[in-house]
This record gives structure tokens, sequence and C-alpha cells, in this order.
């Protein structure tokens, strides 16, 4: 299938990668290139041949935000009616994991994206931010809820408020990136790719399971949520591919996993 936003690609045989590709705009991410994404994602996700995705954009910017341009004109009565942006939640209905490999600026929707994904690790020419409030709004793709779960009620508050940009090593020290890669064109897509290729030798269910445990913290108490994870880790008994890994350990070999 080809598009017209987006590049889809299979580095590795259990890996698709997705590269956002809209560079006159630096990806403004338009209800078309929002559209061909979700496409691209699902397709990817249902796919049983693939076991994780890598989210991208250019060395320049992974996403600046949502399309200004799009939006500037909207009235309140459109963007209701319509559910204007509500497709953005459909990133979160993946099972498989979703990698986003940053560089360059993730801005308002761009950040929001990024957050979305599972796991990000950031170039350290990364710049993100959420610039809404010099716009006369402020993020609505989740920003000021999941940056609180990442890094904190203050510097969300100040983030959200003051729109400024800040920094890959940042936000690694607040922990909202897994780390910063080294420098060099294209290496922090490389690691990703490596980091998928990993996942992708695990027990598929074992890797949907463990995504819908961790998850599963941001909405249940800690009762509700030790439950949970207990109920699904008994669960995964009843699969083939518990049964390999536990024997290939005590054989001493590696384990053969069905995806069963
Ligand atoms: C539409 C955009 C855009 C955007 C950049 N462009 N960001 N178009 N929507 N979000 C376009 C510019 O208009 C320009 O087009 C081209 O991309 C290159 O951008 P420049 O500004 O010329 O580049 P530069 O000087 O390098 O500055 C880069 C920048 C700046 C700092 C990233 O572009 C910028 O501030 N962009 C807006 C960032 C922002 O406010 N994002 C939040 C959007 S609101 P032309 O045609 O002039 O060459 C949002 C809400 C999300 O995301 C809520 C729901 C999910």
């Amino acid at each position: 299938r080809s598009y017209e936003y987006i590049l889809v690609s299979r580095p590795e045989p259990a890996v698709v990668l997705v590269t956002l590709n809209r560079p006159k705009s630096l990806n403004a991410l338009s209800s078309p290139l929002f559209a061909e994404l979700n496409q691209a994602l699902e397709e990817a996700d249902k796919d049983d041949s693939v076991s994780a995705m890598v989210l991208t954009g250019s060395e320049k910017a992974f996403a600046a935000g949502a399309d200004i341009k799009e939006m500037k004109d909207k009235q309140y009565a459109d963007v209701y009616k319509n559910k204007f942006l509500e497709d953005w939640g459909k990133i979160n209905q993946l099972r498989k994991p979703l990698i986003a490999a940053v560089s360059g600026y993730a801005l308002g929707g761009g950040c929001e994206l990024a957050l979305m994904c599972d796991i990000i690790l950031a170039s350290p020419t990364a710049k993100f931010g959420q610039p809404e409030i010099n716009l006369g709004v402020i993020p609505g793709g989740g920003g000021s809820q999941r940056l609180i779960h990442a890094i904190g009620k203050s510097r969300t508050m100040e983030l959200v408020l003051t729109g400024r940009m800040f920094s890959a090593q940042e936000a690694s020290q607040w922990g909202m990136v897994s780390r910063v890669v080294g420098e060099g064109e294209g290496e922090v897509v490389k690691e990703a790719i490596t980091m998928a290729k990993e996942i992708a030798s695990k027990s598929q269910i074992a890797v949907q399971a463990g995504k819908e445990v961790v998850n599963a913290a941001y909405e249940m108490t800690l009762a509700e949520g030790l439950r949970f994870e207990r109920r699904i880790f008994h669960g995964l008994f009843a699969t083939n591919d518990q049964k390999e890994g536990m024997a290939a350990f005590a054989e001493k070999r590696k384990a053969n996993f069905t995806h069963s």
C-alpha cells in the first residue's frame, strides 16, 4: 500500500517502521496524515508476522504539532460535532509495542504523539514542548495528563503554562524518555529498531500481556493493579510459550516461541 504522508517499511522481518513524511511542514499532523498513521499502525497490529512497531520523523522534526493551518479557522460547533482529533485515541488501542524514535522538534501534538507511544528514545537533537499556550489554547492530545504521570506536576505546569521547549537531556533526567542515544544521523532510529527486534524475539503473547499490565497502572489503584497483574500472570500458564520458555531455561537452550 502506498501512502502520501508516511513511509512504511520492514527493517527487520518482525518490525514495522513508520516514518512521518511531510517534510515541508515539519511533519505537522494534519487529519489526512493521522488517518494514514492509524491505518498503517492498525494493519501492523493485526499482522501476525509483526511483533513491534517503531515510529519516527525526520532529523529536523519528529512532528511540529497538529496542523495549525488546518485548525485556525475551525469553530467550536465543528470541532465538537465532528469529534476533531478524536481518532488520535486509536493509538492507545494497539496491542503490540510502539517505540517512538524522536529527533528534532516534538512539539504540541508531536510531543503528545511521542507520549502515546510505549517507549520513547531520544536523539540529543530532540526538542520537546507543549507550546499550545502561545496559540491561545492548551494541549488537546493528552499532553497535560500524560506529562503529569511522566514528569510530575510542577514541571508539567511550567511547561504547559510557559510553552517553553525542553531538551532531550531534561526529558531523560525527568524520566519521560528511556534514554538519549549517541549522536549521529539515524542513530535513534537504529537503536529503536534494535530494541524492537529484541522485543520481537520474545513471546508475542507475553509482550502483549506485559504492555497491558503496565498500562493498567495508569487507571487502577495499586491493589487492583496488583490483582490484575497476578491474574494475567496466572493466565500465561495456559500458553505454549510459557511451557517452551521455562523448558528452554531448564534445558539450557534458547527458547523458540511460537506465539501460541
Ligand atoms: C502547520 C507548520 C507547523 C504546524 C511548522 N509548520 N509547524 N504548519 N502546523 N504545527 C510549517 C511552517 O508554517 C513552515 O511552512 C514550515 O513548516 C517550516 O517551519 P518554520 O517555522 O519556517 O521552521 P523554523 O523556523 O525552523 O521553526 C521551527 C518551529 C516552528 C520552531 C518548529 O515551525 C514552530 O514553532 N512551529 C509550530 C509549533 C507549534 O506551535 N506546535 C503546536 C501546534 S498546536 P511554510 O509554508 O511557511 O514554509 C498542537 C495542538 C495539539 O499541536 C492538540 C491536539 C492533539
